[in-house]
């Protein structure tokens, strides 16, 4: 089914134009691809080929028709592209087309739910007697865009794939076996047991293999690490003030927590509900889930389920008559019939209780909330709302409208996209507070990075990488305590998949841009853009509507006279926007990006470790070495002698091992330049003068 690059409509296969928006669905942008981290599920029957031979194949439809259904189901729902079943195997998807996010940890719950599925459906039905083994594998494959996996065509090629088949072919019988990379992505969210490695046929290593036990946290949650609490003074004390005003003053008040995934909206709210119950005050919480289990009042019925104390084990039965109890005991005995049952329907029990209008059982979610809260401030927690249903976010603004001479604070923790969806939130509310949240700064990140790194001299460069962003210093700093400098360098998958979620979430035109801008670099200049980009019409709406969503920005001066140069925020998106493209695609960007330096600045000067660097990347070492040289010529008279060396060096890796004559030249250069550079480092430690950062 061919989604729209414009605005994501899934259109019919014979659509040419888009059904919602009318865009073209043409021949360039379906043959498309794309390097991406994918996690891979491959499930497959144990010993069916062999039973299938002494059945009736009447018989064999009818065991594999449920099985079918039941391992699609369950794969789809946590967001998965079921790609192909072959006989009794099957293969799933999850990271493309589109990233979640969190691809390895839902390709393992779809996984073990797809054993547990299997299992149910074999005490339904006993005469099935299915067995399966399963296996998870990520890393990076090649996703061609395009295909459409419902008519067979695969989507997905790559060394990941054959690895997950593989593993799946080792795993014991009823058991789910993970690779390496989806180890390391999700072991926070999932139990493993060590398993042993897998020996596979033209490959040199055995493969590192995990037996997967079961989930070790709710869908959707992250345990908060036990560091120590950062920053966030500012915040905190904003927090602090409003909470202060709700409870003496009885006013309630809306506060919206906004932040990209990871800067740590969960933690400061963990942080300020305690403060609060040190207070005195109450603090209920729910969360909003990213796929299954949704169900449109959730975060608020898990609130309800904590006030009137009714588990998620208790039966319907059990929890109506807490629902009831609790209702007795708050509102007006007339009414609590009429609001337990409301309740109940918003809850998901099935009773006998019906609700003429939406308006009915809002109204009764605020008599609830008003006595509950009438003699004890609270705080009613609603975390990650960009996930909330429309009902749900409806249902929080009209009790910020509504309450009134009661000291509840509503408290909403939301990634940006919430105003994608809602534009207005908030709007129109006169006690609303929307609270952005930024990385942390410079100091704040690197105490983080020490933190956890001990006294490592890496916690400023980890820090500075994951760009104040807590998960990202954490995880960053995980593979840095546990691989060594070396793996440290790519970025782990983790902050790959949320950082490409981002990326997939823009809307199409706004997406090629990014990417296409990622080619040039941090920084980058309309001229070169307009070279590389596939649609030039549109490009500053684009841009401007890129910076609006605080993703670039456009620089006051530019580097190159009479050009337009932009650059982006965060170094993270440029490099994930860059690892995107495959190979051709980028070659030909920087041969572009090559030939607009050139013909935009006659003097090569500062520009000439760009030069270089482009023609690099567009495959031509030989014009790259030149400018390597010369850069590194100008560096050195400039006495900028650490660049000298630096880029002296990226010539002769350049260099081919054939080429004698100016390896040995190139050899020689680099030695001299690192004498001076040397030289002039004792100069200044001695307190002999030269600027020139160490
Ligand atoms: N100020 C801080 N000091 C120390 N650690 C922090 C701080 N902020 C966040 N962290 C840690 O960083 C990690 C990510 O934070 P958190 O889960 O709160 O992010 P989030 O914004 O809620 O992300 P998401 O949008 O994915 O829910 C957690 O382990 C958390 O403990
Ligand atoms: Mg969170």
């Amino acid at each position: 089914m061919p989604a729209c690059r414009a605005c994501g409509q899934d259109n019919p296969e014979i659509a040419r134009f888009c059904l919602a928006c009318g865009a073209p669905l043409d021949a360039e942008t379906s043959t498309r691809e794309e390097r991406r981290i994918v996690s891979v599920v491959f499930v497959d029957l144990v010993g069916f080929t062999a039973r299938s031979e002494k059945l009736d194949p009447e018989d064999v439809q009818a065991i594999l028709t449920p099985y079918h259904g039941t391992v699609r189901d369950e794969l789809e729902s946590f967001g998965g592209i079921v790609e192909k079943f072959v006989g009794d195997a099957v293969m799933a998807v999850f990271g493309a087309p589109t990233a979640h996010g969190d691809d390895p940890e839902r390709a393992v719950r779809a996984a073990l739910a797809v054993r547990d599925a299997v299992t149910a459906l074999n005490v339904e039905q006993p005469e099935l007697e299915l067995r399966i083994r399963g296996a998870v594998n990520t890393g990076e494959a090649v996703v061609t865009l395009s295909a459409r996996p419902a008519l067979g065509e695969a989507m997905v090629a790559g060394d990941v794939v054959n690895t997950a088949s593989r593993l799946q072919q080792h795993a014991p019988v009823g058991e789910i076996l993970v690779g390496q990379g989806t180890y390391d992505a999700t072991r926070g969210a999932i139990e493993y047991e060590p398993a042993d490695s897998v020996t596979a046929k033209g490959k040199a290593a055995p493969i590192g293999a995990w037996r997967a036990v079961a989930p070790a946290s709710a869908t959707g949650e992250r345990h908060l690490s036990s560091t120590p609490f950062v920053g966030r003074t500012r915040e905190i004390d904003l927090l602090d003030a409003t909470w202060e005003r709700v409870e003496r003053e009885r006013r309630p008040h809306l506060i919206t927590v906004l932040g990209a995934p990871g800067v740590g909206k969960s933690r400061l709210s963990a942080e300020f509900g305690e403060r609060i119950t040190a207070r005195g005050g109450r603090v209920v919480r729910g969360r909003c889930l990213p796929y299954r289990e949704r169900s449109a009042y959730g975060a608020f019925a898990m609130q309800v389920k904590e006030l009137a104390g009714i588990f998620d084990s208790d039966d319907v039965d059990v929890g109506v008559g807490k629902l009831q109890v609790t209702a007795e005991r708050l509102v007006a005995h007339e009414q609590a019939e009429n609001v337990a049952g409301h309740l109940a329907i918003l809850l998901g029990f099935q009773t006998k209780a019906t609700a003429p209008d939406r308006d009915s059982l809002f109204q009764s979610v605020r008599v609830f909330i008003e006595a509950g809260a009438r003699d004890e401030a609270t705080a009613f927690v609603f975390e990650d709302i960009h996930w909330a249903d429309s009902a749900l976010l409806d249902l929080i603004e009209l009790l910020a409208a509504r309450l009134q001479d009661l000291p509840v604070l509503l408290l909403t923790l939301a990634r940006p996209e919430l105003l994608d969806a809602r534009p207005t939130w908030g709007g129109g509310l006169l006690a609303y507070s929307a609270l952005p949240l930024e990385p942390l700064a410079g100091a704040d990140a690197a105490e983080l990075a020490l933190h956890l790194l001990g006294a490592d001299t890496k916690a400023a460069h980890v820090a500075k990488a994951a760009e104040g962003n807590p998960l990202f210093i954490e995880q960053l700093a995980a593979v840095l305590s546990e691989r060594g400098p070396e793996e440290a360098d790519s970025l782990p998958t983790t902050i790959r998949g949320l950082v490409a979620a981002r990326l997939d979430a823009l809307p199409g035109a706004e997406r090629d841009v990014i990417l296409d801008a990622s080619i040039v670099g941090r920084i980058f200049w309309l001229g070169a853009l307009e070279r590389i980009t596939r649609s030039p019409d549109g490009l500053g709406q684009a841009l401007a509507e890129l910076e609006r969503r605080d993703l670039i920005r456009h620089d006051a001066v530019s580097r190159i006279e009479g050009e337009e140069q932009w650059s982006f925020k965060h170094v993270l998106i440029r490099d994930v926007a860059y690892d995107l493209q495959p190979r051709a695609r980028r070659r030909e960007g920087h041969r572009h990006c090559a030939e607009f330096i050139e013909q935009s600045t006659p003097e090569v000067g500062e520009a000439g470790a760009a030069l270089a660097r482009h023609w690099r990347g567009a495959g031509e070492p030989e014009q790259a070495i030149k400018h390597f040289v010369a850069a590194a010529e100008e560096a050195e008279r400039g006495w900028a002698k650490q660049l000298a060396v630096s880029l002296y060096k990226e010539a002769f890796d350049m260099t081919p091992p054939e080429d004698v004559e100016r390896k040995r030249f190139l050899r020689q250069r680099l030695a001299v330049a690192q004498q001076a550079f040397y030289h002039v480092d004792d100069a200044r430690l001695l307190g002999l003068g030269s600027s020139e950062p160490g």
